[in-house]
């Protein structure tokens, strides 16, 4: 994964408008519609494989209903023997706002660890045809490790990358604290991951080093459900439901 400040508007419609595509979507689904994608197939020859996020409403916040029929449409490009390449993208507001907050909010521990909460999501990086990542606005915690698990990141001039899941009282849990230091070096990944701060596509533009990503992803997906034993984790995500500023007790 690489990310290249190229503009996404290429792989974009002109507004990034999610009712313009699906006028001109032949929905590309073996068992009926989408609720939460527009898929299609794009390019002279039809090869490109193309996703675009459409919960609008919710700034694309990653869903469990979403992220499995992004599998499903990872799954159906996968063995379609015409396609070559597969674009993910969100709108110009949007690639995604991270996983759904108000989904999490009251989830336990026990459930996380018990439904190894997250686990699908790593089918993104397991496709055998490049994915990339055509981003613009928000690319926040989990949106940000669903444009990472991509091969290439395009990002436009509005994107902007972050790990914020410590204002939440929790931390990355889809590959988050392991491929931002591979992606922007280890400095600024601590920097963002502790402080929850954003970074553009210009800044995201560094390098790399290696350590051992399926050990470390093991590691974090475990830390990531044990904060979901603490009672800062449940205040994070309860305030931002609530639009407050979160009390944290360290508890
Ligand atoms: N989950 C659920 N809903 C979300 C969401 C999310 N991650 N992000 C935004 N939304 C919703 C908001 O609740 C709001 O819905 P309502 O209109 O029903 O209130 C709507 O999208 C628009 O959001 P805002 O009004 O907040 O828009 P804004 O322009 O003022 O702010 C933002 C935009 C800075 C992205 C802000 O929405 C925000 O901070 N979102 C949360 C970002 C975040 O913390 N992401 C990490 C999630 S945890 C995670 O991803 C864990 C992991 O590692 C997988």
């Amino acid at each position: 994964m690489a990310f290249l400040c190229r503009s996404a508007a290429l792989l974009l419609k002109p507004s990034g408008a999610a009712p313009a595509v699906l006028s001109t979507a032949r929905l590309y689904s073996s068992g009926g519609q989408y609720e939460y994608i527009l898929v299609e197939k794009r390019g002279e020859k039809n090869n490109v494989g193309f996703i675009q996020l459409n919960r609008p409403k919710a700034l694309n916040a990653l869903c469990d209903g979403l992220m499995k029929e992004v599998g499903q449409a990872l799954d159906a490009f996968e063995v379609d023997g015409d396609v070559g390449a597969i674009v993910i993208t969100g709108s110009d507001r949007a690639f995604a706002a991270g996983a759904d907050i108000k989904e999490m909010q009251n989830r336990t521990f026990q459930e996380c660890y018990g439904g190894n909460f997250l686990a699908h999501w790593n089918r993104v990086s397991t496709v055998k045809k490049p994915v990339i990542a055509a981003v613009n606005g928000f690319a926040l915690g989990g949106g940000c490790e669903l444009a990472m698990m991509c091969d290439i990141i395009y990002a436009g001039e509005k994107a902007q990358f972050g790990q914020p899941e410590i204002l939440l009282g929790t931390i990355p849990g889809a590959g988050g604290t392991q491929r931002l230091t591979r992606a922007v070096g280890k400095s600024l990944a601590m920097e963002m991951v502790l402080t929850g701060d954003k970074i553009n596509a210009q800044e995201a533009k560094q390098s790399a080093f290696e350590l051992t990503l399926a050990e470390g992803n093991r590691l974090e997906k475990r830390l990531f459900h044990a904060t979901f034993a603490t009672d800062d984790r449940k205040e994070g995500m309860t305030a931002f439901v609530e639009k407050r500023k979160a009390s944290f007790q360290d508890k």
